[in-house]
């Protein structure tokens, strides 16, 4: 069966973390063409230094690794160090590794390079779990990539109210004109937004049931999410959401998940309405037609994300 191809543009981040740990499991059906580390849970530095570090954890030796956008297309830079900490990966530091960027040059060509050169008749699913800066500039800068785009599977926006703020999801919030632009870019779109990613997630016992895996890499991922289940404030009883790896679990595992189509908008005003996605069922146009995923088959989700993550040898 033809794998899909996939770009991961990422700001690891412990769910971004999550969503490595999901595709370095899927080999069988999920070929990583690259990724890309772009400023948002924490900065340009330290994103990029967690991608190229798990990326070596988790034996993706061949997967090359660059830095994509140091800040915002316009709003300022803004981290989520509450939720994922000072260094992006909560308590836990990925081990260092030899493994260098794939180019000290400029990241963005470089995705555009490795795009064009897939095989003849090969695409590509574009798969943002941060800010959306990358993907705009990508799209902007370089149209003739469009074509060799399938689709965009992204985490990011909410039509059930925000994360960051009362209105906005983190990722659109941190840079909503590039999610506007990618919105309207005409692509297929697939959100994983809060509609979904809050039904995606975790229990405290199963989180603590990693502690009881004796490989490293289980290990690190139990003190990655032990962290971010204290620092996301789920109430007692309540799943720990980790909204990244819901692309990819979508990407494997399709089946699992339902929506509906909607047109968005972002608010990109200097308001409290910023980085808010208006989602609306009435009027679809074709060159905005979003997916927006609202059911998950949950008990399958626990069991296909926890399978992964168990499947991976240090
Ligand atoms: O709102 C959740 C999103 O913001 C996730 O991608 C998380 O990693 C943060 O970037
Ligand atoms: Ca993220």
């Amino acid at each position: 069966m033809q794998k899909t191809n996939i770009w991961l543009d990422s700001d690891p981040g412990i769910d971004d973390a999550v969503a490595f740990a999901m595709a370095a499991a899927s080999g069988d059906k999920l070929n990583v063409v690259g990724i890309s580390a772009v400023s948002g849970n924490q900065s340009s530095d330290r994103v990029t230094r967690n991608a190229l570090r798990l990326s070596a954890l988790l034996h993706m030796d061949d997967v090359p690794v660059v830095r994509g956008a140091r800040k915002p297309l316009i709003k300022q830079v803004a981290d989520a160090a509450e939720v994922h900490g000072e260094s992006g990966l909560g308590h836990y530091t990925a081990p260092e590794t030899t493994k260098q960027l794939a180019t000290e040059d400029n990241g963005l060509l470089y995705m555009r390079n490795r795009i064009l050169a897939l095989p003849e008749g090969e695409k590509i699913t574009l798969v943002p779990t941060g800010p959306m800066t990358d993907m705009a500039l990508l799209l902007q800068t370089f149209p003739e990539v469009k074509a060799r785009i399938e689709r965009v599977v992204l985490m990011g926006g909410s039509s059930i109210g925000g994360n960051v703020t009362e209105k906005a999801e983190f990722n659109i919030w941190a840079d909503p004109e590039a999610a506007q632009i990618l919105f309207h870019s005409g692509l297929p779109i697939v959100m994983c937004g809060l509609d979904i990613t809050l039904k995606c997630g975790l229990t405290s016992s199963q989180i603590q049931g990693l502690r009881q895996q004796p490989g490293a890499i289980q290990q690190a991922y139990w003190r990655m999410l032990n962290f971010y289940a204290g620092a996301t404030d789920e109430e007692a009883g309540q799943l720990t959401a980790i909204h990244d790896a819901t692309t990819i679990i979508f990407l494997t595992n399709p089946e699992l998940f339902s929506g509906k189509f909607v047109t968005v908008d972002v608010d990109c005003s200097n308001t409290d309405g910023q980085g808010e996605t208006l989602c609306s069922d009435a009027t679809i146009d074709d060159d905005n037609a979003v997916v927006l995923l609202n059911a998950v088959d949950l008990p399958r989700y626990q069991e296909v994300l926890l399978t992964k993550l168990a499947s991976l040898k240090e």
